[in-house]
């Protein structure tokens, strides 16, 4: 029992680095969900910003892009032709990329895409050498993500829950393969939760229900008016009534247009501006944004100081402020170029976008000669040497690059992900988070615990840990946190922090932390999910095994996940109770039938059933697995 218990122990400590891992990658974008003001502590933070919109505050709430289209048709009508109104879709099977299937050689599985019944199914199966069947997922999906423009990357939703599928369809090459950041060999299959955060900027409004990771609420599915202009109703409620004198400013909705650049940038910003950590201030998150707002009212933006040339991340707004263009030209922003009611896309791109440029530029302001620029380029798309577009296919690696340079010749060539966050002195060392936007106006408690979790967020993302930055940020979180948490600052993400951050070191410790982070009156999900987990880890090396079965209850009803249910069925099985293992490992297995540990429970809690026949089925499942595949 204890050598097995061992064993159990090693696959937890992995399986929640891996959760860690995958939190902190899922992190990467997360803003708690908190109906909460904050109220438990006695540092206080700055108010939000005065804004003369009236529909900035909380008086005006949503009414939907369908009321909006009922005055507005021209808009309406502009905006269905953007990839903007076809950000997230459910999937229309006919809609979709043909059949087909394909092998990852990395990871040993068989992929299939197929229609049955009108659904649209993704299929996962592992095979023996002889072609024969050991595992298999099928699963309908639900929803698509991305235009198609590029990519278009699914989703599969399980008993209410979003998980990310690890099949895409790529449109340069017509092809299906595995999703963006799938390609190594113990990759998640279905088993990647998509939270709130991840479906945030796809969306256009989503929540997390009842308090859970990955259970989404769709208010309002794609992205609308409202995610640019700001809620509608007293808008709308003014113009029904025409009780506005003429030619009287409607104050009561945004026109990004007539805002000052920043708290433009901070409209398409929220979705645009992306690093390798975004933090949400203490007990504020997304839902407290508003256009015509500024985002550092409710998050603050990390990028790497010194770093020159990250494409790793969605960056257009941080390439485009690196230019020059922008430095010298208060009036260039993202309307320069873009206009969210164009209409339809440019008929000649090249002289649509050259126009651009010309309308700062003459065409002799090129320093390069005429005759070589023609050679080139015979319409002289000055794109094609200042702003190239890079050869990746992953989505949020910025396709175009928005910086744009005087010396085409002085940009890296393409560069692969993660590779491009070496440092361009290539030190080798960690280079330093600092916010993309000021951020004085906030305590400087309050400034060290958000770089303290932007370091922390930074040392889960599997980017960093591939390129070895991630130890680095780990101890730089380790000693940011501890110093606020000294500093007596009450704030449930700096525990939940904290606590992963000793797991490792110190067992105990991490304990306290986690109990502390789950007292607190506000925590994002993520951060409940891993402290639950990280109280259930210390109560199974005590042999608490009825107290770790009650946080892996709680666990599972926020989240989804292969592991949990594993662990839940484990408890029951060590309080020998195999009736009610049974059904917590076959929903392990429901999610990952891969697993050999699962398979050996699960023979276990058959055997105890009296059942020998299934028993001896798993055994020799677990048996296979463990061979073939090592866990
Ligand atoms: C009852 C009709 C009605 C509804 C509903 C309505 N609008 Fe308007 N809106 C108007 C009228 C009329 C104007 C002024 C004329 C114009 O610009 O079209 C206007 C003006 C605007 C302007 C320009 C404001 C400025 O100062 O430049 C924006 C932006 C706008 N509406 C967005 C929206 C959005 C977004 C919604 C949905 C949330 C919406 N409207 C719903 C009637 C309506
Ligand atoms: C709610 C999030 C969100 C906001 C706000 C937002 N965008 Fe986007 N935008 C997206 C997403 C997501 C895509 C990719 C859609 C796809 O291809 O599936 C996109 C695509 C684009 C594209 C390329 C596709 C196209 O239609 O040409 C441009 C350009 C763009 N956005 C500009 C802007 C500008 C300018 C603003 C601010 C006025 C803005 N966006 C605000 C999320 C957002
Ligand atoms: C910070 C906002 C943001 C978050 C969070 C985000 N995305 Fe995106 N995503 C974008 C924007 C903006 C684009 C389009 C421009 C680009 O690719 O740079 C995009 C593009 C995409 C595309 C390609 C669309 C196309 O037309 O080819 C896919 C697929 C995608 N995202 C999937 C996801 C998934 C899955 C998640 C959650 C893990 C996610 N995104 C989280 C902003 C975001
Ligand atoms: C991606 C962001 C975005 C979305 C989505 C969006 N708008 Fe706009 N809208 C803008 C911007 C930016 C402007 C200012 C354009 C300019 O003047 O350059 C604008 C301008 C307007 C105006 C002012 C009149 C005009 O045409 O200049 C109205 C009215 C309007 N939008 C209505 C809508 C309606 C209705 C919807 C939804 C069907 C919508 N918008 C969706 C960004 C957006
Ligand atoms: C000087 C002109 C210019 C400005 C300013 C500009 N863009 Fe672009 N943008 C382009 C060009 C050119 C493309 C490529 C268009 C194409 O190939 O269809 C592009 C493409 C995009 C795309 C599609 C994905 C990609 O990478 O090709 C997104 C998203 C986008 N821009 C967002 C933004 C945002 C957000 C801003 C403001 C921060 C902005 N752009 C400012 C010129 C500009
Ligand atoms: C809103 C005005 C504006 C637009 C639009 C604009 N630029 Fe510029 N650009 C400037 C200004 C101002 C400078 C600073 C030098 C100067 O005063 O001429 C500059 C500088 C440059 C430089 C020199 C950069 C350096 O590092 O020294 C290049 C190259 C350039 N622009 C190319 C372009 C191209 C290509 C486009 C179209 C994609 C473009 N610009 C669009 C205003 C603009
Ligand atoms: C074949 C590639 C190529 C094309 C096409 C091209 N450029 Fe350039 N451009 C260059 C190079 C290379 C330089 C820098 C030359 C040098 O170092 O003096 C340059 C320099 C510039 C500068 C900076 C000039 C200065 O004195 O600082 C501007 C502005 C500029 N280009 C604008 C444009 C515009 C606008 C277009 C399109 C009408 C365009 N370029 C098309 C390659 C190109």
């Amino acid at each position: 029992m204890t050598r097995q218990f061992g064993r159990a122990r090693l696959i937890l400590l992995l399986l929640v680095a891996i959760a860690v891992g995958a939190g902190g990658f899922v992190a990467w974008k997360i803003r708690a969900r908190s109906p909460h003001p904050t109220s438990d502590d006695q540092f206080s933070l700055p108010p939000f910003s005065e804004s003369r919109y009236l529909n900035t505050g909380t008086e005006a709430h949503y009414i939907g892009t369908a009321a909006c289209a009922k005055c507005h048709r021209d808009n309406y009508l502009s905006y269905l032709h953007t990839a903007h109104s076809r950000s997230l879709a459910e999937v229309d099977p006919d809609a979709e990329p043909p059949d087909g299937a394909f092998d990852h050689q990395l990871s040993g599985r068989s992929y299939r895409v197929y229609r049955k019944d009108k659904q649209l199914r993704h299929e996962e199966v592992l095979r023996t050498a002889q072609g024969q069947d050991v595992t298999r997922v099928d699963l309908p999906v639900r929803y698509r993500i991305g235009s198609g423009h590029f990519t278009r990357t699914y989703l599969v939703e399980i008993d209410g829950f979003l998980h990310e599928s690890p099949i895409t369809w790529y449109s340069s090459r017509s092809k299906w393969d595995m999703s963006p950041g799938y390609d190594f060999a113990d990759h998640w299959g279905f088993d990647r939760p998509v939270g709130a955060s991840c479906v945030s900027c796809h969306a256009g409004r989503a929540e997390a229900v009842d308090g859970t990771l990955n259970r989404i609420a769709f208010q309002e599915q794609v992205i609308g008016c409202e995610n640019c202009h700001g809620p509608g109703s007293l808008h709308a409620a003014l113009r029904r009534s025409q009780n506005l004198a003429p030619k009287a400013e409607d104050l009561t909705i945004v026109n990004p247009a007539r805002l000052p650049r920043p708290r433009l940038e901070a409209v398409c910003g929220a979705c645009h501006l992306s690093g390798p950590a975004t933090v949400a201030l203490r007990g504020r998150t997304a839902d407290d944004f508003r256009p015509g707002m500024p985002l550092t009212d409710y998050r603050i933006d990390y990028r790497f100081d010194g770093v020159e040339e990250l494409m790793t991340v969605a960056g257009h707004m941080a390439q485009l402020r690196k230019s020059v263009c922008y430095q010298k030209r208060e009036s260039l922003t993202c309307l320069t170029c873009h206009d969210p009611h164009a209409g339809d896309v440019p008929k000649n791109e090249t002289a649509f976008y050259r126009q651009k440029c010309l309308g700062c530029h003459t065409v002799e302001a090129c320093s390069l000669d005429q005759v070589q620029r023609l050679a080139k380029d015979p319409t002289d798309n000055c794109l094609i040497c200042h702003m190239p577009r890079g050869a990746t296919e992953f989505p949020h690696l910025a396709f175009t690059n928005h910086r744009i340079l005087r010396n085409p010749v002085a940009r890296p060539p393409g560069l692969a992900p993660g590779r491009a966050l070496l440092p361009s002195d290539s030190s080798g060392q960690a280079p330093n988070l600092v916010p993309t936007d000021d951020n004085i106006q906030l305590s400087p408690l309050d400034r060290q615990r958000n770089l303290g979790l932007a370091y922390f967020e930074a040392s889960g993302n599997p980017v960093y840990v591939r390129s070895g930055y991630a130890g680095a940020f780990h101890e730089r979180a380790l000693q940011l946190l501890e110093k606020v948490d000294a500093a007596g600052l009450a704030d449930g993400e700096t525990a939940g922090a904290l606590a992963n951050l000793y797991w490792e070191k110190d067992h105990a410790l991490a304990a306290v932390y986690a109990r502390k982070a789950l007292q607190s009156s506000h925590l994002s999900a993520e951060a409940r999910v891993s402290s639950l987990l990280k109280l259930a880890g210390m109560d199974m090396q005590d042999r608490q095994f009825e107290a770790a079965g009650r946080h892996l209850a709680e666990v599972v009803r926020l989240q989804r996940a292969a592991g949990d249910w594993y662990f839940l069925g484990l408890c029951y099985l060590q309080q020998n109770q195999p009736s009610q293992a049974l059904p917590a490992l076959q929903q392990s297995l429901s999610i990952r039938p891969d697993r050999s540990a699962v398979h050996a429970r699960l023979a276990e809690a058959y055997r105890l059933l009296g059942d020998d026949q299934r028993a001896t089925e798993h055994r020799e499942k677990a048996n296979w697995l463990f061979k073939e595949h090592g866990d």
